[in-house]
Formats: C-alpha cells, sequence, structure tokens
C-alpha cells in the first residue's frame, strides 16, 4: 500500500487503536505525528517506532479544544512539510445508565467523539485545500452507530453523528478531491473496554462477533492502512465495518 512518504496524523495514536495504526503507518514509510491527551502513553508509542527505525513525533492536544487541533495540523506541516492522512481516532465512553447520565457526562462524550471529529476533518481539510494536497480524512466511528448497549447513551449519539458527518463531509470535500471514510470497529482489544471487563460482560461483547473473540487494534489498522492509501481510491463518503460479523 502507498504510504511511503505519506504526512498522517493519528489522534488517539497512544491508544490501542491509534498505536497499532501509528506503527503501521510508520512501518510503511509515512511520516506520522502521534496526537494525543495522555503524555505517557504518546511518547511510549513514539518510542516504540523509532525504535524500530520509524518516523514519529508526539503532540499533545485535547481534540475537543478547535485551537489546539489547529495548532496540531499547523505543527504536522512544519514538522513534515504536508498532510496526507488525518485520522480523527481519539475517543472516550462514559458509561452509565441512561436514568443517571448527567450533563457533565453527555457533554464530555459528544465534545471529544463528535465535536472533535469536526474540528479535526475541517482543519485537516482546510490545510490540505491550502496546500492543494487530494488527502484523505478517516474517522472512527463504531458499530455502536448502529445497534445499541445499556450505559453508553452518549456514545451511541457521538458514533452516529460521526457516521453521518463522513458522508456530508465528503460531499462538499470531493470538488477538492479529498475523501472522506470511516470505520465501525466492534469490539477491540483495547483500554476503552476496561469498563466491561470490570463488569464482568466481556462475554456479550465476544460474543456477538462471529470469531468469539476480540479484534486485536492491529487488525484494524491494516483497514486503515488500506483507507489512508491510494488502493482505495473509490471509497468515499461511506464507513467500513471492520466488525467480525457483529452486524451479521
Ligand atoms: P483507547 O482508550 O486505547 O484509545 C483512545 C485514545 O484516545 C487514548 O490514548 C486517549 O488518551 C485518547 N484521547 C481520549 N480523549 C482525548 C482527547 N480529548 N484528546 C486527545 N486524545 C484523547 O481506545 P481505542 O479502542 O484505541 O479507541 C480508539 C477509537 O476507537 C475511539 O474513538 C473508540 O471510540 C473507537 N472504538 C473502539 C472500539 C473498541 O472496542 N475498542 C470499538 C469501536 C470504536
Amino acid at each position: 500500500m502507498t504510504l511511503k512518504d505519506k504526512v498522517a496524523i493519528i489522534t488517539g495514536g497512544g491508544g490501542g487503536i491509534g498505536s497499532a495504526t501509528a506503527e503501521l503507518y510508520a512501518s510503511k514509510g509515512a511520516k506520522v505525528v502521534i496526537a494525543d491527551f495522555n503524555e505517557q502513553a504518546g511518547k511510549k508509542a513514539e518510542e516504540r517506532i523509532r525504535n524500530q527505525g520509524g518516523e514519529a513525533t508526539f503532540y499533545k492536544v485535547d481534540v475537543s479544544d478547535l485551537e489546539d487541533v489547529h495548532n496540531l495540523v499547523n505543527f504536522a506541516v512544519e514538522k513534515y512539510g504536508s498532510l496526507d492522512v488525518m485520522f480523527n481516532n481519539a475517543g472516550i465512553d462514559i458509561h452509565k445508565p441512561f436514568l443517571e447520565y448527567d450533563r457533565e457526562s453527555y457533554q464530555r462524550v459528544l465534545d471529544v467523539n463528535q465535536h472533535g471529529v469536526f474540528y479535526g476533518m475541517q482543519a485537516a481539510a482546510k490545510k490540505m485545500v491550502e496546500l492543494g494536497k487530494k488527502g484523505v480524512i478517516i474517522n472512527t466511528s463504531s458499530i455502536y452507530a448502529y445497534v445499541v448497549a445499556p450505559g453508553s447513551f452518549a456514545y451511541h449519539i457521538s458514533k452516529s453523528a460521526v457516521k453521518i458527518m463522513v458522508t456530508s463531509a465528503a460531499l462538499e470535500l470531493a470538488p477538492y478531491g479529498i475523501r472522506v471514510v470511516g470505520i465501525a470497529p466492534a469490539g477491540v482489544n483495547t483500554g476503552i473496554l476496561d469498563d466491561y471487563r470490570k463488569q464482568g460482560i466481556m462475554d456479550i461483547i465476544e460474543g456477538a462477533q462471529m470469531s468469539n473473540k476480540l479484534i486485536e487494534p492491529e487488525e484494524i489498522a491494516q483497514t486503515v492502512a488500506f483507507l489512508g492509501s491510494e488502493e482505495s481510491s473509490a471509497i468515499n463518503g461511506s464507513i467500513v465495518k471492520v466488525d467480525d460479523g457483529a452486524l451479521g
């Protein structure tokens, strides 16, 4: 896949899916900005890639902060001279029963998962247009944009929003040669599922998948690499389900 010398920003790059994707991109010759709120995890991901001979730089960002996100995009272009792929992947889930879902939790989930994706898409698209780049924007939705589970009210809303944001932005950015796509993973073996682990209900998630086990982040990374490459040129405005059959 043609990722050599591409410049990619990966938000949530210190986390499970983000760091696996950053490693894969770097191993294919991309220059990666690992953007994350969690400094320790982000720096670790950077170090791992550098130890493998890849090119990566950590940048601390809160994706729910518009100015932060614009600074991130400017940083990537100053550091590596371009912007080809923007992977808006940072995300959180705050689990609470619907009747206890307080305003702060609701707001925070939407700020990060929904508004953060808008900021990332727009900042990247503006920069790509300015640079005359036919780049790709990839957003992480979820199978929870399609089906519901108890305790994830705000998460469902945010991931459904990402689904339509992909199609809507793709339509408007197509004239500039910029593609916008999304992924909808099912249960992936990362820290975001720790609440489920604590509750001892992982079997519900695993059992929904045809292999009866979690997907590994490296498997998701392969799809993100394909979507970020020119080989996926005919995929635009849609969400690719990486769900091991969970949605049937
Ligand atoms: P993770 O918890 O390992 O990674 C999420 C990363 O996002 C963390 O490194 C965290 O520090 C970062 N982050 C959180 N808030 C941030 C903020 N405001 N600004 C910058 N960075 C922030 O979890 P995972 O699974 O790697 O999550 C990646 C994406 O995949 C998320 O959008 C998640 O909703 C989505 N997803 C995950 C699934 C799973 O089963 N693991 C299934 C479907 C979607």
